[in-house]
């Protein structure tokens, strides 16, 4: 089964957690993009619709989903977006599509938050997708040489500007074994806007389309 359906399968799952009046927030990608379309043919009534993305604004204004900004909203009840990889504790890498900022903010803002993925996705250790960081352009250099004293080999991602403004260095930190503590070190650079590590806030629930059906792991309390 090609990805695709897969993704399509984990996005159509992830709406059944969507519910009347909730403020809902929206991640970016491939994966998101059949969360939406799925989102508009359900003809779902919602409080407020929060975008991680220009490019994700855009699709849900198209289907006249009620867009508002973050800070007009006291928070995100549930938040959907998918990611580059995730391991068995629900820590992910994302990034892939540039968004991570906006992502990571909205994560964070939310009450609750749903991975959605294809199988392909799945690792048993983060790091062969290499860890996107969005950096302050005049840090470029800096940051850069930064990333190396951690460990990582950065290369800039070429022609690619964020919605903020901003530089991508992609990060090959090879097995990341202790992931909050690389996102901690690597958030914790000067010029450093965002690192694509989700450790500190990771899903809460994830959803993998598989050729079988889809997959569903919470985590247990605590
Ligand atoms: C964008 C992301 C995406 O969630 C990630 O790149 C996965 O994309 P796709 O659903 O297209 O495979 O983090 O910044």
């Amino acid at each position: 089964m090609a990805n695709d359906d897969q993704k399509r399968r984990a996005a159509e799952r992830a709406l059944n957690r969507v519910r009347p009046g909730m403020v809902l927030g929206v991640g970016t990608g491939s994966t998101v993009n059949h969360f939406i379309d799925a989102l508009g043919r359900s003809g779902e009534r919602l409080e407020a619709v929060v975008a991680s993305s220009e490019a994700t604004a855009r699709r849900l204004r198209a289907l006249d989903l009620p867009l508002t900004d973050l800070n007009q909203v006291p928070g995100i009840d549930l938040y959907v977006d998918g990611a580059d990889e995730v391991n068995a504790h629900l820590q992910l890498i994302k990034g892939g599509g540039g968004a991570l900022t906006r992502e990571k903010i909205c994560a964070v803002a939310a009450r609750e938050f749903i991975c959605i993925v294809d199988a392909a996705k799945r690792v048993p250790v983060l790091g062969a997708f290499r860890v996107p960081v969005e950096v302050l352009p005049m840090a470029q250099s800096l940051t850069a040489r930064a990333l190396m004293k951690l460990g990582g080999m950065p290369e800039l991602r070429i022609g690619a500007t964020t919605d903020n403004g901003n530089v991508l260095l992609d990060v090959d930190f090879g097995h990341i074994l202790d992931p909050l503590g690389l996102e901690r070190a690597v958030k914790s650079l000067t010029g450093v806007v965002e690192v694509g590590i989700f450790a500190t806030r990771r899903a809460d629930r994830l959803l993998v389309g598989t050729a079988a059906g889809v997959e569903e792991v919470t985590l247990p309390a605590g």
